[in-house]
């Protein structure tokens, strides 16, 4: 167990002492010692001359919170980077791994903007085959099934975002191995409150953006990709934070460049193979959000000092357990999937009309999320409670729930 504990979290959450926050799978609140971090870098950054040479030390604060989420990944920093979001990761990763006739499988579950990239590939000439759902869960068999000689990736959802239910990682990574595809997990409803253990699995890569559970600011992602599969990708686009240059220091770097650019008579190729891209992930990094790092940064250590994912996720499961007890008990519907291993911290709840219930309750303080469970359940709120949530949190939403009902 870390310094913090389900008790001492709460305060460092602002929200807490105001709201009934339960919507962290819509958007995450920044704890207080994130609003702390980045007002002082803003106030720096306004009052201050930009020093020289602040840009390497930007570098080594990244590499530092690259080392972080790869200590509560457990994997090696050199599989870990920084996109701008999960979509984008999946995208630039997918687009450089596949080619016109490849096939790729992907869920019927997905999030529509999962599907804004499956649409962007089927553009490219690639084969996008949805695998569909059966009763708000995706069953790896039916990807497995699904497979034709042209198949090259499967495409999913680690956590469905309408009903919370976790996919069975094991057996996807299983038919991945069994049948040499890529594997692209979309995983912004997971990480930063699950324990999802990637290492040594056949993922290929894994994305979240981080303002939803990670509580920090938009515009910054982070993002897993297998280390043997990094050589592999040349990136879209190249950044010179990405390149490093072939053993020569920046300065000899930069007069290579200037000797290039600095001809008289007429133009000059740049040679291909003139600059070599790093071996690990951050290849496909470009330039950084230093303001969204230090939130992410802050985040990072307040899950460390919490004891790392897996006590994140037992905190945040336990109050998922009793979310759907005391609902059930109090004989409204849930509709997330029961069994254990399919659960995540978002529970769907059915309520009449989920607009005017998201009103009602925000009359009361109570902040969480009309969504649909799944294509086929009826109407629904998301209730998505975070490390910071406490039972009482959850006894209040119920209450909420039952005066809903009774008006
Ligand atoms: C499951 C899921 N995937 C993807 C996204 C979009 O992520 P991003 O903006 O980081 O690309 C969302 C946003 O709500 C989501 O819930």
């Amino acid at each position: 167990m870390g310094n913090l504990t389900s008790e001492t979290i709460r305060a460092e959450f602002p929200v807490t002492s105001s709201y009934t926050y339960l919507d962290s799978a819509y958007w995450g609140p920044y704890p207080r010692r994130t609003s702390e971090a980045i007002s002082d870098y803003v106030s720096q950054r306004s009052t201050t001359a930009y020093p020289f040479g602040r840009a390497e030390e930007d570098r080594v604060f990244v590499d530092g919170v690259r080392a972080k989420v790869a200590t509560l990944w457990g994997v090696d920093p050199s599989e870990v980077w920084f996109p701008k979001g999960t979509t984008d990761a999946i995208g630039s990763v997918a687009s450089a791994l596949l080619k016109p006739g490849d096939e790729i499988l992907v869920g019927g579950l997905d999030h529509p903007a999962d599907y804004t990239v499956w649409s962007n590939l089927a553009e490219r000439g690639i084969t996008v085959t949805v695998v569909p759902q059966r009763e708000g869960r995706m069953d790896p068999s039916d990807f497995e099934r699904a497979i034709t000689p042209r198949t090259r990736a499967m495409g999913a959802c680690l956590v469905n975002t309408y009903n919370g239910y976790r996919q069975n990682l094991e057996a996807l990574s299983r038919v991945a191995g069994d049948h040499d595809l890529y594997l692209f997990l979309d995983a912004i409803q997971g990480v930063g409150h699950l324990s999802i253990d990637v290492a040594g699995t056949n993922v290929t890569m894994m994305s979240a953006g981080c303002y939803k559970w990670l509580c920090s600011p938009e515009g910054l992602g982070v993002a897993y990709l297998n280390k043997d599969v990094a050589g592999k990708i040349i990136p879209h686009t190249a950044h010179f934070y990405a390149y490093e240059p072939r053993g020569n220091d920046w300065e000899s770097f930069i007069r290579e460049i200037f000797a290039i650019g600095a001809s008289g008579s007429g133009p000059r190729q740049i040679p291909p193979g003139a600059l070599e891209y790093p071996d690990g992930a951050n290849r496909l990094e470009v330039s950084p959000s230093v303001i969204s790092l230090i939130g992410l940064n802050q985040m990072a250590d307040l899950l460390i000092e919490f004891g790392g994912m897996q006590a994140v996720e037992e905190r945040v499961l336990s109050l998922a357990v009793s979310l759907r007890v005391a609902a059930q008990e109090h004989g409204h519907q849930v509709f997330s999937p029961p069994e254990p291993e399919g659960m995540s911290g978002i529970t769907s709840v059915g309520v009449a009309d989920a607009l005017d219930f998201q009103d009602f309750a925000k009359g009361r303080g109570v902040h969480l999320c009309p969504r649909p469970a799944s294509p086929i359940a009826g109407e629904a709120v998301r209730v998505s409670p975070h490390f910071f949530n406490n039972e009482d949190d959850i006894g209040k939403f119920v209450e909420t729930l039952d005066d809903y009902r009774g008006r």
